[in-house]
């Protein structure tokens, strides 16, 4: 039901979008990390932001794809290669963009990496590179757009955390990815605070089970089934459903949110 209100307001504003430039992140600009798949969370939101006015710039590893992602949402976006890994990557997409734009008004930190490892197998290497993706990356890509932030005195940084920062994971991540998105929560909360002031707001997302690309490709027969008698919506989320939260926190619905964590998990975890 979520899923089609969603698709009202993608048609809604679509529209509206194509006649006076109206919309939720009308004359806004947003930058989505890791938003070059097809089926993932970003490229959701990618979409959903643009069908609201915004002008957004797909990040991902592979120039290419970030590219075909930005024509997929519309005319007037934009891809590019960044591996939010490397602070200097971050600070030179960001400084292209704001040359482009003049503004930076939204960034999602949706690059993730998960790997469903037993305790016991978790490698330096494994440890080094979930949190180097999940946590660092974001750190970094906040790094990059704070000061255009601060310059333009409004901003919204919206982080991808997940159910398994709250419940300890599932079958697919391990406990480094857990500790990461554990992490990505303090880290928006303590930005949260440093940065009111500026009013630049800081939230997250904590989504639970989505059907995307990873998630159907680690299904074993019959745990579908098993994870949704735990889900008491009783279906696994879609992207869409985890694109309207950052919508949400995007736009000024949310103005006097910052610090605060969403969960978009059809009650898989009521607490
Ligand atoms: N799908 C779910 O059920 C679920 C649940 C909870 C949290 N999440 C989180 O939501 C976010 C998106 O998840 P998804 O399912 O769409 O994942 P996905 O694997 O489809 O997308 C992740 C994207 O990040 C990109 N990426 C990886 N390393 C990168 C790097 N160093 N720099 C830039 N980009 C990089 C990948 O190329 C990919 O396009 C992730 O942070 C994930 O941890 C997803």
């Amino acid at each position: 039901m979520f899923t089609s209100s969603l698709r009202n307001v993608r048609e809604g504003s679509a529209a509206a979008q194509a006649g006076a430039g109206t919309g939720l992140l009308a004359g806004r600009t947003a930058i989505i990390t890791g938003a070059a798949g097809p089926n993932g969370l970003g490229r959701a939101m990618a979409r959903l932001f643009a069908a609201q006015g915004a002008q957004v710039a797909i990040l991902d590893l592979d120039k290419t794809q970030a590219a075909d992602a930005a024509v997929d949402i519309g005319v007037g976006h934009i891809g590019l290669a960044c591996d939010v890994t490397d602070m200097a990557a971050c600070e030179d997409v960001v400084r292209q963009l704001d040359t482009r734009w003049g503004r930076i008004d939204i960034l999602v930190n949706n690059a993730g990496l998960t790997q469903s490892l037993g305790v016991m197998d978790i490698e330096h290497h494994n440890f080094n590179a979930v949190i180097d993706v999940n946590l660092r990356g974001t750190l970094q890509m906040s790094q990059a757009v704070i000061p255009r932030m601060r310059t333009g005195g409004k901003g919204s940084i919206i982080n991808l955390s997940s159910i398994a920062a709250l419940s300890g994971g599932t079958v697919f991540s391990g406990a480094h990815y857990c500790a990461a998105k554990a992490g990505v929560l303090g880290l928006t909360k303590a930005l949260a605070r440093e940065l009111a002031p500026d009013r630049v707001r800081v939230n997250a997302i904590c989504p639970g089970f989505i059907a995307t690309d990873f998630t159907k490709a680690r299904l074993a027969p019959g745990m579908l089934s098993d994870i949704l008698t735990g889900i008491p919506l009783g279906r696994a989320g879609a992207p869409d459903d985890v694109a309207g939260c950052a919508l949400f926190l995007a736009s000024d619905l949310s103005a006097y949110c910052t610090g605060i964590e969403i969960s978009a998990n059809g009650g898989a975890l009521i607490h």
